[in-house]
């Protein structure tokens, strides 16, 4: 993929800077920041704009809010992380437009700095609204995307302001891309992707590409429920999301086609009501009210096996409800089993990366993308809406 027009290549200083970064931040259930991970990412491009002079507004979105404020996805404890580690004040500008937030980011001096409040809460965010869109871009003279994880989305930050400020790429989306952009090109094979968590419905039309891409697709998590539920299997009281067979069908019979090798689950760690210990069942039969939570012991063999030889691995996904020390032996195991196979390895997403630091596996990986299903949309080969905004470095 072509390198953007990079953000030193841009006169700066003294000049209002928008930079739009991902701090959609894993989260522990009090709200706290349980992985800062895309925000030291976010660092050196914020420190060389403070560096050379910038005044520099930065802007995010964090979880899923509907379009209103709503205290529990405020960007405060960002703001406040963020000021600890440029060792500066980071003001937090809510409401996110108008003459209040205008006011203060032009009284912003050379080497300063504000964030604007949570993008989601204002509904023209992800419609991408021309109206929110343009009066954000007021807010800046120069645009710098860094939100790599947020490449795929076409909302008002993403591609609305870059159409209508001169735009650049940050160090983090310039790292990403070079670094994906190995898989695109010419991996060494076997490559083989290790797929699963939660956001199933997101993922699964996004794996339609894959077959043929790598040689072999390894799933489990819940994106394993919906395919084991295709073939008949009985999931007890495990949520399956709705809807999604034509996709399941679609990615088979592309992987049939494309000689790619589906790998699911033959087992699985499940929790039974009233009992505290997992309990293991086949992924056929999981035992009426019991809920499927990880990967078992003799998939984790399996997995192994089909990786053994390769070369190339993608990971997006824990294999299982990581989070709990009763299903996170799938995940731990079979990234441990990556620590010792050569090879380069790219872990994807916010939920991956955390588990993978968490389980004391990250080693296990030569480069961890900041972007979850950003990596996936950009391993289908296509250049994402938010980099097709941004103009190619000269020569
Ligand atoms: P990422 O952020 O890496 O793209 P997702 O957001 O799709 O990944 O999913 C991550 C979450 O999926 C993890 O927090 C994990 O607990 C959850 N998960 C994975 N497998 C299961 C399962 N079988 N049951 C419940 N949750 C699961
Ligand atoms: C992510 O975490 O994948 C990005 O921040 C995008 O979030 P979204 O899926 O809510 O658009
Ligand atoms: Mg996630």
């Amino acid at each position: 993929m072509a390198r953007k027009r990079l953000v030193t290549s841009a006169a700066v200083r003294g000049k209002r800077v928008l930079v739009r970064a991902d701090f959609n931040v894993p989260q522990n259930e009090h709200g706290e920041i349980a992985d800062d991970r895309r925000i030291l990412e976010a660092l050196p491009t914020l420190r060389y704009l403070r560096e050379n002079g910038a005044r520099t507004v930065v802007m995010s979105h964090l979880g899923r809010p509907k379009g209103r404020p709503d205290p529990r996805w405020s960007l405060a404890p960002i703001a406040q992380r963020l000021s600890g580690y440029l060792g500066q004040p980071v003001p937090l500008l809510a409401p996110i437009t108008g003459p209040d937030s205008r006011d203060r980011v032009r009284a912003l001096r050379e080497g300063e700095f504000a964030l604007l409040e949570n993008l989601r809460f204002d509904a023209g965010e992800e419609a991408n609204d021309p109206a929110f869109a343009a009066a954000l871009a007021e807010l800046g003279e120069l645009f710098v995307e860094e939100a790599f994880g947020s490449v795929h989305r076409a909302h008002a930050s993403t591609v609305g302001v870059p159409q209508r400020l001169p735009a650049y790429a940050g160090f983090l989306v310039e790292k990403e891309v070079e670094e994906l952009s190995r898989l695109l090109d010419r991996p060494t094979r076997p490559f083989v992707a290790i797929l699963g968590g939660a956001k199933v419905a997101d993922k699964l039309p996004l794996l339609r590409s894959l077959p043929g891409r790598v040689d072999r697709i390894l799933i489990g998590g819940a994106l394993a429920f919906p395919f084991l539920a295709a073939q008949g299997a009985d999931l007890g009281a495990t949520p399956v999301e709705e809807g999604l067979s034509g996709s399941v069908g679609e990615l088979l019979e592309r992987a049939q086609a494309s000689h790619t090798k589906v790998v699911l689950p033959e087992d699985l760690l499940v929790e039974v009501p009233g009992r505290r210990d997992a309990q293991a069942a086949s992924a056929n039969r999981v035992p009426a009210g019991a809920v499927a939570r990880d990967i078992g012991p003799r998939t984790r063999d399996r997995f192994y096996s089909e990786l053994a030889d390769s070369r190339t691995v993608f990971f997006n996904g824990p294999l299982g409800l990581a989070e709990d020390p009763r299903f996170s032996a799938g995940t731990r195991e079979v990234l441990a089993g990556l620590l010792t196979i050569p090879g380069f390895h790219v872990c994807a997403g916010g939920d991956s990366a955390r588990v993978a630091e968490d389980l004391g596996v990250a080693e296990a990986f030569q480069f961890v993308s900041t972007g979850g299903g950003a990596a996936l949309e950009f391993l289908e080969g296509r250049e994402l809406p938010g980099l097709a905004v941004i103009p190619n470095a000269a020569g």
